[in-house]
């Protein structure tokens, strides 16, 4: 990693993300905010790799439902990276229950669902370093600075 005060994050645009065409104004949100995209790409993704993402929901009632649901369509894989990114992705997201996300979180303008909530996130640093490595090969993430950089954040939060 360039930066050693930069943090990851994986991020899913859903299948509901995918299929009501909002892909363009939930990546928008992340770049306004000053994160940086380091990777971006379209894959469909097979029970193997949802049954080790949500293994955690294994023995839940509503895990068969995830994998049909994740399964109906294409989804889009992106790594954010910056100062303190895995907490500042999460308030941007929002709440996984979306009925009661806060206006202008993601979830809490475009969802009302548990599970068309529209976007996963890591819910930690750790998290996020396994979910990189599950969706994300080495090649397919770019280290680079953005123009905006030194506005974005200050002399403390810079690498
Ligand atoms: S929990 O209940 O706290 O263990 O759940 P959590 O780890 O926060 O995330 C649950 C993920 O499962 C998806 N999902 C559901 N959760 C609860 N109830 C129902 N019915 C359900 N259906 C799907 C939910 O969208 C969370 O997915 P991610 O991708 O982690 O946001």
């Amino acid at each position: 990693m360039a930066h050693p005060k930069e943090e990851r994050s994986l991020i899913i645009l859903k299948p509901d993300c995918v299929m009501r065409g909002l892909l363009g104004q939930i990546i928008e949100r992340f770049e306004k905010k000053g994160l940086k995209i380091i990777g971006l790409k379209m894959d469909n993704i097979g029970d193997v790799v949802i049954e080790e993402h949500y293994a955690h929901l294994k023995d839940r009632p509503f895990f068969a439902g995830i994998k049909r649901f994740m399964k109906s369509s294409p989804v889009v894989l992106m790594v954010v990276a910056g100062f303190r990114a895995v907490d500042a992705v999460r308030i941007i997201v929002g709440p996984t229950k979306s009925y009661i996300a806060p206006a202008g979180s993601i979830r809490g303008d475009f969802s009302m669902s548990t599970q068309t909530n529209i976007i996963h996130a890591s819910d930690s640093i750790e998290s996020a370093t396994l979910e990189i490595k599950r969706f994300f090969k080495g090649d397919e993430l770019f280290d680079y600075n953005r123009l905006d950089y030194q506005f974005v954040y200050g002399e403390d939060e810079r690498a």
